[in-house]
């Protein structure tokens, strides 16, 4: 009998096009053959430091705005940091960026921060670059399951 382990995943999603990637990671994090993980879904506004306390894994998703994350998705960090500093060292992570221009900046900035927490990317970032493509959507389908089949299979 397994213990279920619980896969957060934190998204700002303030578009149509974001929305549907946000829908995508968590589509493919619920696929039907991955049955020890539970997905919780937060945006950050209501993210708590606690939530990743009592997850095994996370995956961030946000936009790029003026050549960073987006300020709802900083706000997390700067909320929580002190607190997962302490307590969440060695979380296996994962992002996807969302950036109508470039993405190098929030690529940099969460990279930077990561290594700060201690957390361990396990995942190449994924940055959904330019004009909005379908292939994203398959993208951050095929990140939400690679997350949550890792975490299944105890190999992150
Ligand atoms: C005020 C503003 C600033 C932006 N700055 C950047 C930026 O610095 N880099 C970038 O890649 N995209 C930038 N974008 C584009 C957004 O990343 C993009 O519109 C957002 O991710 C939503 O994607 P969507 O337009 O496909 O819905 C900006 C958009 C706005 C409205």
């Amino acid at each position: 009998m397994h213990t279920k382990k619980t896969l957060i995943i934190i998204s700002h999603a303030p578009s149509n096009n974001t929305k549907r990637l946000q829908e995508a990671v968590v589509k493919g994090a619920k696929n039907s053959e991955i049955s020890n993980v539970n997905v919780k879904i937060v945006s950050p506004l209501d993210t708590r430091g606690d939530d990743i306390k009592s997850a095994h894994a996370v995956i961030i998703g946000t936009t790029e705005n003026l050549g960073y994350m987006a300020g709802l998705t900083k706000d997390v960090f700067d909320r929580c940091y002190n607190s997962w500093l302490e307590q969440t060292q060695g979380m296996p992570f994962a992002f996807y960026v969302r950036a109508g221009l470039d993405g190098t900046g929030t690529k940099r900035a969460i990279e930077s921060i990561a290594t700060g927490l201690r957390w361990r990317l396990v995942q190449e970032p994924l940055i959904c670059r330019g004009e909005f493509k379908e292939e994203f959507v398959t993208q951050c389908e095929d990140l939400g399951l690679s997350m949550a089949a890792s975490l299944e299979a105890g190999i992150i």
